[in-house]
């Protein structure tokens, strides 16, 4: 195995009735907490008023920083910083899906850096040689794993750059998760999320270094789990234990364990995050819509693997195939899932309506250094159009 140091500084609290049993404990320290939350979910599902009574019966004054749209901009994190620093928050609690995390992430950051935040820690990883403000996540989505890591990834609206690096100061302080949280995520959202750890997984799973490692088999199981979950979920959206499941997967697919002493391609993520930047598109549904095409471009360079990933996740006996029937067997499998789980699959689905524009987020793409081959924006355009 390569080298590596491990340290995740959040500390999780997990499962049912967690925020109601926890909560008023970790905030002791702080007078002045900011709420930061979305679009309207947390008030409809009574998330928002369960942590507001907590917080008013331990007498802490409130900011309230709400609105927070998905694939959160640059400019919203700036009014964020403007209503830290204004009220001296003392702790930020984010209070939704990845989005709202991310941006709280962000602000906490941002608020406590002297200079222009977006050149100094998302133009380029920078580093950080203050203590941004403390963050607490309260998820009330399974995807993105952003309750567990330092990552805020932030739409750039004038420069259509969406970025974000994973910074272990911005690790949350804490993460409180309770599946029943996440019961009211639409099944769309829901399936986009799930689909979001998987490819987590998948663009850490396949890359450097392939002779057995721990990472790797933690991946399989992983991905297993998920799949198994998802069907279940969309099958009961009320089912706890199916909901668990995927909220831990989500943790554990984002919180640098299985990353470690891999090379980690996210080739695909670095084409989503542009697609994003340009259409706003969703990350869960972008990554569903790119990853049979872009694995159809990649696996000739690691059949061993993608053949490995057909018998191992997918259940494909290897008997009678031929290394490059399994690993077509394996790919075949996930775009079969995708349609199953009523995922998109074409970047119409996603709202793209223009086909020029494509050709702009295809240059506008960084360059994966992780990945098994190099990837240029010429072919990115091509798997752009694969997938139109
Ligand atoms: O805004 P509200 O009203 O809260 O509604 C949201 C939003 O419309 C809704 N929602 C959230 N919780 C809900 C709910 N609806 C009903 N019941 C609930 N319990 O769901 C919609 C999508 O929310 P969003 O936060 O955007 O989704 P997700 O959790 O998938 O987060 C996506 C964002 O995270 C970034 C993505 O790029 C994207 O911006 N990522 C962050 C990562 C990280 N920090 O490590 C890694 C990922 O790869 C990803 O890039
Ligand atoms: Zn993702």
């Amino acid at each position: 195995m390569n080298n590596f140091i491990y340290e995740n500084k959040t500390k999780v609290y997990f499962g049912q009735g967690c925020v109601k049993e926890f909560l008023t404990c970790l905030v002791k320290d702080c007078d002045t907490v900011m709420m930061a939350y979305g679009q309207g979910s947390v008030k409809r599902n009574g998330i928002y008023d369960e942590v507001l009574n907590i917080l008013m019966k331990a007498g802490k004054n409130i900011v309230e920083f709400p609105g927070i749209m998905p694939n959160p901009t640059y400019g919203k994190v700036m009014e964020g910083v403007r209503l830290a620093r204004e009220g001296q928050v003392q702790m930020i609690l984010g209070i939704g899906g990845g989005s709202v995390m991310d941006c709280a992430k962000a602000v906490a950051l941002a608020a406590g850096c002297r200079g222009d935040a977006w050149e100094n820690y998302w133009a380029r990883k920078g580093i950080i040689d203050f203590d941004p403000i403390p963050t607490g996540m309260i998820p009330t989505t399974a995807g993105t794993g952003s309750e567990c890591n330092g990552a805020a990834v932030i739409t750039h609206e004038k420069r259509k750059i969406k970025t974000g690096y994973d910074y272990p100061k911005c690790s949350p302080r804490f993460a409180l998760m309770d599946p029943v949280y996440t019961f009211s995520v639409p099944k769309e959202q829901m399936v986009a999320g799930a689909f979001d750890s998987l490819s987590h997984i998948m663009e850490t799973y396949f890359s450097e270094p392939d002779e057995q490692n721990v990472s790797d088999e933690l991946a399989e199981a992983l991905m297993r789990n998920i799949i198994r979950n998802m069907r279940m979920a969309v099958e009961n959206p009320r089912d706890y234990t199916a909901r668990s499941n995927l909220l831990w997967d989500s943790t554990l697919s984002e919180n640098r364990l299985i990353k470690l002493g891999k090379k980690c391609d996210f080739a695909c993520h670095l084409m989503e995050h542009q697609l994003g930047a340009y259409t706003d598109c969703g990350h869960g549904q972008g990554m569903a819509v790119l990853h049979p095409s872009y694995y159809r471009h990649i696996y000739r360079d690691r059949l061993s693997k993608f053949a490995r990933f057909a018998v191992n996740v997918w259940g494909i006996s290897p008997e009678g195939k031929s290394q490059e029937e399994l690993a077509r067997a394996g790919i075949d499998a996930l775009e079969a899932f995708i349609r199953d789980m009523g995922l998109p699959t074409t970047l119409r689905q996603l709202g793209i309506k223009d086909q020029k524009q494509l050709k702009s987020i295809a240059d506008s793409c960084r360059f994966s250094p992780g990945g098994y081959r190099k990837i240029l924006p010429g072919e990115i355009l091509e798997i752009f159009k694969e997938c139109f």
